[in-house]
This record gives C-alpha cells, sequence and structure tokens, in this order.
C-alpha cells in the first residue's frame, strides 16, 4: 500500500508546514495515536459508505481510518495546503481515497465533483481558533449541511473554542478529553438526528 515518501519524515515535515503558515497548521506535531482513538473507537465503521476528512496533514487519521473502513467505503481528505495533499497522494495508494486541495468551506462542491451527495461522518483536524475569521463559521454551515441524517462532525481541539459554534448547528453534541496527549486532547462528536430533514428532501 505505502509508497516512498517526498520528505525525510512525517513529523519533520509537518514541522517545515507549521513553520510556512502557522495559523493554518495549527500545531507543531501530528495528532498522537491516543486522540485519534479516542475519536475513532467510538464509532460503529461497519457499513459507513462515505467520510470526509478536513486538514489531514501527514495522514495519521487518514490511515488509521482505512484502516477501519470497508472495501466500498470513501474517504475526501481535503487540505488548503497542496504539499500536504501531494505528500498523502505519494505515500498513500488506496483506491476508496480521495485528496482534493481546497477549503473545507467548499466541501459540498468537492463532493458533488467526485458524484457524492453527503458523508456519513466528517473528521475535522482543523485549527479552528486559529483560522481566519468567518472561515470557521462557513466551515460549519457547509459541514452541517453536508453530513446524512443519522451521521456526526468529529473533533479534535485542544480547547472548548468549537462548543458554541457546534450546538446550534447539530442535535447532540457528545464530549470527551484525552489525558494522556500534551496537552490533554478535548474531543467533540457532533450528531444530527436520524430523522433530520436532508437539504435535497
Ligand atoms: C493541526 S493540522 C492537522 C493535521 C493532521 N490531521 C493531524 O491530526 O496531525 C491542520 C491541518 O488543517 C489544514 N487546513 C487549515 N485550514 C484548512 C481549511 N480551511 N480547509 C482544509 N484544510 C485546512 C492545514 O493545512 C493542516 O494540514
Amino acid at each position: 500500500m505505502n509508497t516512498a515518501v517526498k520528505a525525510p519524515s512525517p513529523s519533520l515535515f509537518f514541522l517545515q508546514q507549521f513553520f510556512r503558515d502557522p495559523r493554518m497548521v495549527g500545531s507543531v506535531i501530528p495528532t498522537s495515536r491516543f486522540a485519534i482513538r479516542g475519536l475513532l473507537d467510538p464509532i460503529d465503521w461497519t457499513g459507513v459508505r462515505c467520510v470526509v476528512e478536513y486538514g489531514p496533514g501527514t495522514g495519521v487519521f487518514t490511515r488509521d481510518l482505512l484502516r477501519r473502513l470497508g472495501p466500498d467505503a470513501r474517504l475526501v481528505a481535503i487540505d488548503t495546503n497542496a504539499l500536504f495533499v501531494d505528500y498523502l497522494r505519494d505515500s498513500i495508494a488506496d483506491p476508496r481515497l480521495n485528496c482534493a486541495t481546497g477549503s473545507a468551506a467548499d466541501v459540498e462542491d468537492i463532493l458533488a465533483g467526485l458524484g457524492l451527495r453527503s458523508a456519513d461522518f466528517v473528521i475535522s483536524g482543523l485549527p479552528f481558533s486559529t483560522l481566519p475569521p468567518g472561515i470557521a463559521n462557513a466551515i460549519m454551515d457547509a459541514t452541517a449541511r453536508a453530513i446524512t441524517p443519522g451521521g456526526a462532525f468529529l473533533i479534535y481541539q485542544y480547547s472548548r473554542f468549537v462548543l458554541p459554534m457546534l450546538q446550534p448547528r447539530f442535535d447532540r453534541i457528545d464530549q470527551g478529553l484525552i489525558w494522556r496527549c500534551v496537552p490533554p486532547a478535548r474531543l467533540f462528536w457532533a450528531w444530527k438526528n436520524a430523522d433530520a430533514l436532508s437539504d435535497d428532501a
């Protein structure tokens, strides 16, 4: 599955990208395996058809998601940083994965371009608190529309910054805290009711 990568190591490449654009990358190291498992383990991935990942970076969540998803599932990874997208394309060879250079705010257009109508789950690696003003709300609005009824928006952050943005847009928000990360990671699962009306209903 994995082929050669261009960068000397994922961690060094990630750090280089942080120094290029600290506000957009938002962290000096990729997310720890404790936070990844903490966010993904509670979900039953059986039968999940379409997942979107925002801000995959060097792909620590992407690889774990692909191990969990079935053979017919699709994973769409969207990152504004074209170097991260190139990195993913060069390092993960999996026909279920589509990588797109673009903003999470354009998730609906990106899905439509791939012939997909909605996502069962959207996973965010975005540094919401340091994104340019207005972008975070645009991403929240587009995500709430793009998620299939019964699905959820999964977020990991180092603060509760996103909570007031999730509350008006989702039906139920579960929260968790992973102490084994430095600093501790806050996890959010923002659910859309299964009987929620979809925009095209
Ligand atoms: C904290 S890094 C997370 C990387 C990786 N998911 C991880 O957990 O290690 C944030 C990522 O979000 C990307 N990003 C920032 N703003 C974005 C946006 N509006 N749409 C898509 N990706 C964005 C950055 O380029 C970077 O790859």
